[in-house]
Parts: structure tokens; C-alpha cells; sequence
């Protein structure tokens, strides 16, 4: 079965707009849990531009179930990161001007940064290290060999994919990328974009993914339906519950 985390980013956007205390991103997270979810995901980006330090000790405190920090290779994030000492820590690249994390990190490029980064949060005791990824062989292999424990694979052009044979060529790299991992001895979590409409399609065809992070299909139906029923209606494709 797969886990289904939260990520909770978003509803740190919303307070940000006019920079009060409310909606509180901690309480969204509890909702989140109530309604079925195994864990929350939270981006502390160097811009802070949703998420803060506040939010990060209170997320700490008041999170139950899985923690999972993202965060880039910055060596002030990282020390954040060391201290709060979430079950996983997600690498992901980070660039200032993106709308929202654009590509997998290169690690085929940075091998011997991203090496340092994976003992770094090792060596704090952190016990499971993943790193987001395009759904690229190469750059799989190489995340196991900086000692990674997992890849996040980026499901960004799958979601983006405009045509049923555009979306079937996506599912086909992230199915492969996903045996590859497996093999390798990594686990297997996948995110970005993925949603009520195209996530059975992602379940039916990519096969080993023990984790999926979902937060703006979540988020943004919640204004309609309400925080624990679009959480719940996530959780039942995610675990499908058989009738
Ligand atoms: N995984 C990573 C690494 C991300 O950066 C994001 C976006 O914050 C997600 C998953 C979740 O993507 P979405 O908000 O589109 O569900």
C-alpha cells in the first residue's frame, strides 16, 4: 500500500497573503492526519516565501505521523534541517524566480555536494534520505551512489502532459525509473502535480512507489469541500478500500 503524504505549503501561502497568524498551517496539518493521511510535507525554501521557522518547530510538535522536510542543499537550511531531525528529509533543487520546484535535482552534476548533503542529514541521525529526481536512469544510479535511501520521482511532466500519448510516454519513464530505483536497493516515493483526475492512472501503471506527496490538488479542493474530506477523497485513491 502507499502512503499518502500531505504537503501543507500552501496553506502557509494563503496566511502569508496577509501576514497574520491564520489559517495556521500546524492546524491544517492535524486535519490532514484526521482525515487519513500518513504524513506531512513542508518546503522551507531560502526565501521563506510560504513556509517559516515557526511553522517548522510547530510542525515538529504537532505532527503525528511522518515528517517530511524539503529542503536544498544550503548549508544554513541544512542546519535547520539537522536540528529538527524529521523522519525524511527530501533534497530538492531551488531556484528563486520558480513558481514552484521546476526539475529534479542534478545530482550527476553535484556528486560530491550532494554527497556531503546525504551525510550531513545521515550523521544527524535523520534515518531516511531521499532526493527528488526526473524519472532519468542515470541520475538514479548516482542518488544511490551519494548513499541516498530514496528518490522522490518528479511526476511534474506526467501531470503536465497534454495528450493520452504524451501522459502513456511519461508513465512508461516513470514506471522504468521506478524498477530501476527498486532495483538499486531505493525506495521509491513520487510527487509534483499529481491529483484526483490523473492519479489512478499513475497508480495503475508505475509500480513500487511507497510514498506519494501531494499538496495543491489537496489544498485548492479543500476550499470547496473542506480540509478532511479532500483529504479523505485523496486517501481513498491512494489506498483504495475495497468494497
Ligand atoms: N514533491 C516536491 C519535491 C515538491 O516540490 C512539491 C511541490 O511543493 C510536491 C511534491 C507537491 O506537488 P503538488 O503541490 O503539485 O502536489
Amino acid at each position: 500500500m502507499t502512503r499518502l503524504l500531505i504537503n501543507i505549503d500552501h496553506v502557509a501561502t494563503l496566511r502569508n497573503a496577509r501576514q497574520g497568524a491564520h489559517p495556521d498551517p500546524t492546524l491544517a496539518a492535524r486535519e490532514c492526519e484526521l482525515a487519513g493521511a500518513d504524513g506531512i510535507v513542508f518546503h522551507l525554501r531560502e526565501d521563506r516565501r510560504h513556509i517559516t521557522d515557526r511553522d517548522v518547530e510547530q510542525l515538529k510538535q504537532g505532527v503525528q505521523g511522518k515528517l517530511d522536510f524539503e529542503l536544498s542543499m544550503a548549508p544554513g537550511i541544512i542546519s535547520i534541517c539537522e536540528r529538527i531531525q524529521p523522519h525524511l528529509a527530501t533534497l530538492v533543487p531551488e531556484r528563486r524566480e520558480e513558481i514552484t520546484t521546476e526539475c529534479g535535482l542534478n545530482v550527476l552534476s553535484q556528486e560530491d555536494d550532494t554527497r556531503r548533503a546525504v551525510d550531513r542529514l545521515h550523521a544527524a541521525d535523520i534515518s531516511q534520505v531521499a532526493i527528488f529526481m526526473d524519472p532519468n536512469p542515470e541520475q538514479i544510479v548516482a542518488a544511490r551512489r551519494v548513499g541516498a535511501d530514496a528518490v522522490e520521482l518528479h511526476t511534474g511532466e506526467f501531470a503536465n502532459a497534454r495528450t493520452p500519448d504524451a501522459m502513456h510516454a511519461q508513465l512508461k519513464r516513470l514506471a522504468e525509473a521506478a524498477s530501476i530505483a527498486r532495483a538499486e536497493g531505493l525506495v521509491v516515493h513520487a510527487g509534483h502535480g499529481l491529483d484526483y483526475d490523473n492519479y489512478p492512472l499513475f497508480r495503475e501503471h508505475v509500480p513500487h512507489v511507497s510514498e506519494v506527496s501531494i499538496g495543491f490538488a489537496v489544498i485548492a479542493r479543500s476550499l470547496f469541500t473542506g480540509l478532511r474530506a479532500a483529504v479523505a477523497d485523496m486517501r481513498r485513491l491512494v489506498q483504495p478500500i475495497r468494497e
